[in-house]
């Protein structure tokens, strides 16, 4: 729960509040609708794509994470979109739409972004709908919860770098902040989701859930170990020539984190797997005496 001071620092005005039991109607409610009600209506087509100097333009298209990016955003939006329409709740239901909405939107900035400044991906990508919804949402939910963590971290990095002009910064901040209310979405929906279950169904969920997280752990371990470092923070990091210290990111990361989800509704649940991951990490890498 959010200290008073905290809410002052993020600038937002709320009014008192009553606490909520997580699995409620009130908090189903709560966590549709901060999702609903914070929707940032920018249209992709229009997006003025900034000129940018010859050599910043060439580091632009040999950034290597386009492909991954475009192929997570497309099996994002398809994953969304089919527990959606599997969902008889309508208020989820209407959620889970608008999440799976954002991410096709994230697809379309990162093709228009692509046509404007002559990048070109090899091979198509083609992502079939999933057989299972609710297996393939908490995957994709998971998958989010680790790379937006890192992708916060970097994305402040690379602002500060100025590694892109300002107003390039400014077309995707919307889009970094749609995966942080994405993020806080999917750890209330799972929640709730365990809660709605009857007891008898609630330990088969978590099991669900826990083979979910792991499937993704050991997909984002095995492309940070690849040899082509298939694997966003990792590439991107390299690629956009920031200095990774390891405490010093994973320290951005978390402070990032928390700012980009201080504004929504202190009652809900915030992510914590990955925050408690980092704080561990740090904590180990002080201990071993790793390079500030
Ligand atoms: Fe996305
Ligand atoms: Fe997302």
């Amino acid at each position: 729960m959010a200290q008073p001071a905290e809410e002052e620092q993020a600038g937002v005005l709320r009014p008192m509040h009553t606490p909520i039991a997580i699995g409620s109607e009130q908090h189903k409610h709560l966590f549709c609708a901060v999702l609903l009600d914070t929707f940032d209506p920018y249209r992709p087509a229009v997006i003025d794509w900034p000129k940018l100097a010859p050599e910043a333009e060439a580091r632009l298209r040999s950034l290597p994470f386009w492909g991954v990016a475009v192929e997570t955003e497309e099996n994002a939006g398809i994953r969304m979109q089919a527990l959606a329409d599997r969902t008889s709740d309508p208020l989820i239901r209407e959620a889970l739409a608008l999440n799976a909405f954002e991410e096709r939107r994230h697809r379309e900035v990162l093709g228009h972004m692509m046509r404007f400044y002559g990048i070109e991906l090899s091979g198509d990508i083609t992502v079939p709908p999933p057989r299972h919804a609710r297996w393939a949402f908490l995957r994709t939910g998971y998958g989010e919860c680790f790379d937006s963590f890192f992708a916060f971290g970097l994305f402040d990095m690379a602002r500060r770098a100025n590694f892109f002009p300002p107003e390039l910064v400014a077309v995707f901040e919307p889009v970094i902040q749609e995966e942080a209310r994405h993020n806080l979405f999917f750890v209330n929906w799972a929640a709730y989701t365990r809660a709605a279950l009857g007891w008898w169904r609630q330990p088969g969920f978590a099991v669900q859930r826990f083979a979910a997280l792991a499937a993704q752990a050991a997909n984002r371990l095995s492309s940070a170990k690849a040899v082509d470092g298939n694997n966003f923070t990792r590439t991107g990091g390299t690629a956009l020539g920031l200095d990774l210290d390891p405490r010093r990111f994973l320290a951005l990361c978390l402070a990032e984190n928390e700012r980009r989800l201080a504004p929504y509704d202190p009652r809900l649940l915030r992510p914590r797997l990955m925050p408690a991951a980092a704080r561990l990490a740090i904590r180990l890498l002080s201990r071993g005496g790793a390079p500030r």
